[in-house]
């Protein structure tokens, strides 16, 4: 199957297979009037001025649109059983997050949900989510478990995944969070469900190949630093790479640990400093960072130019979840990095394609249009990259190619 993309006004892509950080992060590859050749599900070549003449199966005009990489959404909590509206008027009236969270809701009102909710129930919940992002662009999607919270419910959420990898077009990278809070039956014995998660889940769940990352929320009174530590310590001993929820609210040393674990993504990061700043330049960490929830919560935003400037690489997910960021909407972070952390919209697109690649272990494979990349390519409608940061609230993926599919048209 050899597919054309002709008549490009821009493409826009950053280059290479690993992560750009500092000055480069910024340095992408631009070219008008360009073109693409597939072949299969992958780049064959690309180019600017005329298209090479040859035996296309098919021949996309892109009337001198913008071009770039498929999005990577690196941090999403994309299965879960119910919403939670009814935490809007609470939020309203004061109550933050982690007061919720203490009164027994927040995630917890999202397990016992969870727990409810049938296997196949979750998958067709999670699919619908998985259509809606596919039309704005996106390509490949971590998803992270955590809302079962006890071994039954984890290998539920983390099965219903593994389906929809299957499944659906979008390509799915799994992360367990079995330590996305302490379940409530374990208030008052936390060591115990600690022990549970490292003798019994992560082995499990490694042995199973049900996932490829551990997480931990180390968040104030949810999970200690040191805690998260031997927790994302035992994931490694079982083959499951580290990533950590790290100075969402409040500060826990989450991040610093990044040196020592050489952990593969620090995620969120809204409170972080600069000594977390340096343990994740340490530890070659990608600053996953989510200004759509610190949006929701009405919080500052990551530091994120500082992170550039330390030579830390950013890339910007969604967060999608019922309770800190109930959008799944990867553009609206797009606009997000460039208005709130000042991201040039070069930056921008590095964090959320290739950067975001090399959070899910990924920049090897797509995150860039080079020849031998998957073919995941999106089709704008826009004139060129500046108009990504701008236009606001509409969606502008025009056509979305998936391993040399169309998919989105
Ligand atoms: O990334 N921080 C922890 N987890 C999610 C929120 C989960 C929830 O509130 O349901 C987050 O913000
Ligand atoms: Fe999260």
């Amino acid at each position: 199957m050899k597919l054309l993309i002709k008549n490009i006004g821009m493409l826009a892509t950053a280059a290479g297979t690993s992560a750009r950080c500092g000055k480069d992060q910024g340095e992408i590859v631009k070219m008008n009037n360009a073109w693409i050749e597939v072949e299969d599900d992958k780049i064959k070549a690309f180019g600017e001025g005329a298209a090479p003449a040859g035996d296309f199966d098919e021949v996309i005009d892109a009337e001198g649109k913008l071009v770039t990489p498929g999005l990577v959404d690196a941090h999403t909590h994309l299965v879960f059983g119910g919403w939670r509206q009814n935490e809007l008027g609470l939020k309203l009236h004061g109550a933050g997050y982690l007061d919720i969270l203490a009164m027994g809701g927040g995630i917890h009102s999202t397990v016992k949900a969870t727990r409810e909710a049938t296997e196949d129930e979750l998958y067709a919940k999670a699919a619908k989510a998985l259509d809606e992002m596919i039309s704005i662009g996106v390509t490949t999607v971590e998803a992270k478990s955590g809302y079962g919270l006890d071994p039954e419910n984890e290998f539920k959420q983390l099965r219903a995944m593994k389906r929809l990898n299957e499944d659906h077009v979008i390509d799915l990278v799994p992360t367990f969070l079995g330590a996305h809070a302490v379940p409530s039956e374990y208030k008052d014995n936390r060591e115990e469900y600690i022990r549970l998660l490292i003798e019994e889940m992560i082995p499990k769940v490694a042995e199973e190949g049900l996932a490829e990352f551990c997480d931990v929320f180390c968040e104030k009174g949810v999970y200690t630093a040191e805690e998260s530590e031997r927790i994302l310590k035992a994931g490694q001993e079982h083959g499951l790479k580290s990533k950590i929820h790290a100075d969402e609210i409040e500060n826990m040393g989450g991040t610093e640990l990044c040196a020592e674990l050489k952990a593969v993504s620090a995620e969120h990061l809204i409170v972080c400093k600069e000594s977390g700043i340096k343990a994740m330049a340490e530890g070659g960490t990608v600053a996953c960072t989510l200004p759509a929830t610190s949006f929701y919560l009405g919080a500052v935003y990551a530091p994120a130019r500082e992170m550039i400037e330390a030579g830390v690489p950013v890339a910007v997910g969604s967060d999608f979840n019922p309770g800190s960021c109930p959008s799944l909407n990867l553009q609206f972070c797009m606009n997000l990095a460039c208005l709130k952390y000042k991201l040039t919209p070069e930056e921008m697109l590095t964090a959320v394609t290739l950067n975001a690649a090399a959070a899910v272990c990924r920049a090897d494979k797509i995150g860039s249009i080079e020849a031998g990349k998957q073919a995941d390519i999106v089709i704008w409608d826009a004139p060129d990259l500046d108009f990504l940061g701008y236009r606001m609230g509409s969606n502008l993926a025009a056509t979305v190619i998936k391993k040399g599919k169309v998919v989105i048209n």
